[in-house]
């Protein structure tokens, strides 16, 4: 395993990989890996020489400390999980001091309200600290390839613009989300659940897997009230938003327009455990 604690260091390595023109692929994480975040690895490795995974619990994207404290970490149960993978990836796994100098604050950005809606409108200036600290990844590994999962999909496009407006030269790749067999997206928060709210989870999927098919023979009215009713007959879930919005500029729409694409969007609490999802729906 190849551990490094230190940009410095990191640095360093990067550099004379880079004298050699080989091809770096990054995939920025918090830890707690599971299978969504192995497929992205595996895709990277197939596309890129050398592949980067970085491990940092970011504080600038947390609007709730509680949030932050109660996120899971296991940095070498992590290390073991990527070196089952291969003994060839990188891991960058800094302190925050390291990455944040004295000031741990987000930069605040232009998203060209991309950030308006859903989790933007819900966690307040969580995307100021997701490209803080994704820019700060970019200028220290500086890699050809980036890998983030549609799971976070206006994660996803926040950082293609983010990458398109400031000209860094990157390819942001989105990958599709990998779901349980019940359909339930895999997210590091899963493991928090216990055995009855994990089995309620998977509710999250069903109404949403029930839009997508459903989408184009019942209305905009139709499907939000469906939904509503769902949730009011499952008391364990605190449904936060349930969105459908323009895929692109993701802007909630009411009505559907020819040619567009749209995705249902979803965030819930079960036991005061956040999670998100969201679907294609055309
Ligand atoms: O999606 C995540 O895990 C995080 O938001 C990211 C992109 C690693 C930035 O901290």
């Amino acid at each position: 395993m190849n551990l490094f604690r230190e940009k410095s260091n990191l640095i360093v390595k990067l550099t004379n990989l880079k004298k050699n023109n080989f091809r770096i692929g990054l995939v920025p994480t918090m830890g707690a890996l599971h299978k969504g975040h192995i497929s992205l690895v595996k895709k990277s490795i197939k596309e890129n020489d050398y592949t980067i995974v970085s491990i940092f619990v970011n504080p600038t994207q947390f609007n709730n400390k509680k949030d932050l404290n109660l996120y899971p970490k296991n940095l070498t149960k992590d290390c073991n999980y990527l070196d089952s993978i291969s003994a060839d990836i990188i891991v960058f796994a800094p302190e925050i001091s390291d990455i944040y100098d004295k000031k741990v604050s987000a930069k605040k950005f232009n998203f060209y309200d991309l950030d308006k809606f859903m989790e933007g409108r819900y966690r307040k200036g969580h995307f100021n600290g997701v490209a803080t600290i994704v820019t700060h990844l970019f200028n220290i590994i500086k890699p050809n390839n980036a890998y983030f999962g549609e799971k976070d999909f206006q994660q996803l496009r926040i950082i293609q613009e983010l990458v398109r407006d400031n000209n860094i030269p990157v390819n942001v790749i989105g990958c599709q989300t990998i779901r349980e067999k019940d359909g339930l997206a895999l997210s590091s928060r899963n493991i928090k659940l216990s055995k009855h709210y994990r089995k309620i989870a998977s509710k999250i999927y069903e109404i949403i897997n029930y839009v997508r098919i459903n989408f184009s023979s019942m209305s905009f009215l139709e499907i939000y009230t469906y939904v509503e009713k769902f949730f009011d007959n499952i008391p364990e879930i605190k449904l936060e938003y349930f969105t459908i919005a323009e895929s692109k500029i993701l802007q909630p729409v009411k009505e559907k327009i020819k040619n567009k694409k749209y995705r249902a969007f979803i965030a819930v609490r079960l036991n005061g455990i956040r999670l998100i999802d969201n679907m294609e729906l055309n």
